[in-house]
């Protein structure tokens, strides 16, 4: 099997950082208030089948609002992290110190991780564990090998599988006509590249049902990268805000949403 086959859809969905930055700064309100809701998490459980993490140094990458620092830092690992936008990187030191958390002891970066020096920072080879869950740098195979480059032993990585969301399904075939794909392919490519790379991908499948309850600006952020494949223009974001609040009640719209998320770990 060809790799580059593999590389060359896998990068079909990658987008310039500077350029996705504000999308990800809109969204960090909503990923805060994920992090404070309690939620079954499947991931520390999985990566605890492979080593214990108290005392090692993990390396977040595209820490978000933070819930992977918290939930590192919980089971003793020393963490650092690199993160593109700037307001998920307020939320998730936030975030951190609402739970009792020092994050002065966690080396923390606002920068794109294709900006990363690992040399400079003295990371080449230094954590036990480079983690990066649902990460869009997963979809560079630059990015990739440099999580490999800067990890000693364990590297996980998690990308979503389906993302069934009835709100999304329902309004993309409103402003596009045709029906909404809920299948991603990028976790076949991330498997295969690193398989044919010579690793051997532990895998798991995870997944369930869950409800949200957005704003429409919210729901606006959301989903705007994921209805249109261009820049959109005024007229379509005023298109997708009137498509929306056609299922709001009350100024909130419930979303029933049913994941499959791909988790995988493999070392070096
Ligand atoms: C889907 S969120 C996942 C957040 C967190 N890892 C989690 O699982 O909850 C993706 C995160 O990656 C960050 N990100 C996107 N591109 C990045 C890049 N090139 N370098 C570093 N972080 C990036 C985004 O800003 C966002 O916070």
């Amino acid at each position: 099997m060809d790799k580059n086959y593999f590389i060359e859809k896998l990068e079909q969905r990658q987008v310039d950082p500077q350029e996705s930055k504000g999308f990800w700064d809109n969204r960090a309100k909503e990923f805060y208030s994920f992090s404070k809701k309690s939620r079954k998490d499947s991931t520390i459980e999985f990566l605890k089948g492979f080593m214990d993490l108290k005392d090692k140094r993990v390396l977040d990458v595209g820490f978000g609002a933070g819930r992977y620092l918290k939930l590192l830092a919980d089971e003793g690992a020393k963490v650092s992290g690199v993160e593109l936008s700037s307001e998920m990187m307020e939320y998730a030191k936030k975030y951190c110190m609402e739970n009792g958390i020092d994050v002065e002891q966690m080396e923390l970066y606002n920068i794109p991780w294709e900006e990363v020096d690992l040399d400079r920072l003295n990371w080449r080879n230094k954590f036990d564990l480079v983690f990066a869950s649902m990460s869009p740098v997963l979809d560079s195979y630059e990015s990739i090998k440099k999580l490999i480059d800067a990890s000693k032993q364990g590297i996980f990585c998690s990308t979503h599988i389906v993302m069934d969301e009835d709100i999304l399904s329902k309004v993309y075939e409103d402003i596009n006509g045709k029906e909404y794909s809920s299948k991603k392919e990028s976790f076949w490519y991330l498997f295969n590249i690193l398989y044919l790379d010579g690793y051997y991908p532990n895998v798991r499948i995870e997944g369930g049902e869950s409800q949200l309850e957005l704003s429409i600006g919210e729901l606006l952020n959301r989903y705007v990268n994921r209805v249109f494949s261009d820049t959109p223009s005024e007229k379509d974001l005023i298109r997708l805000k009137e498509s929306i609040k056609k299922h709001e009640v009350d100024g909130k719209v419930i979303v029933n949403m049913k994941r499959k998320n791909g988790l995988i770990y493999f070392e070096k």
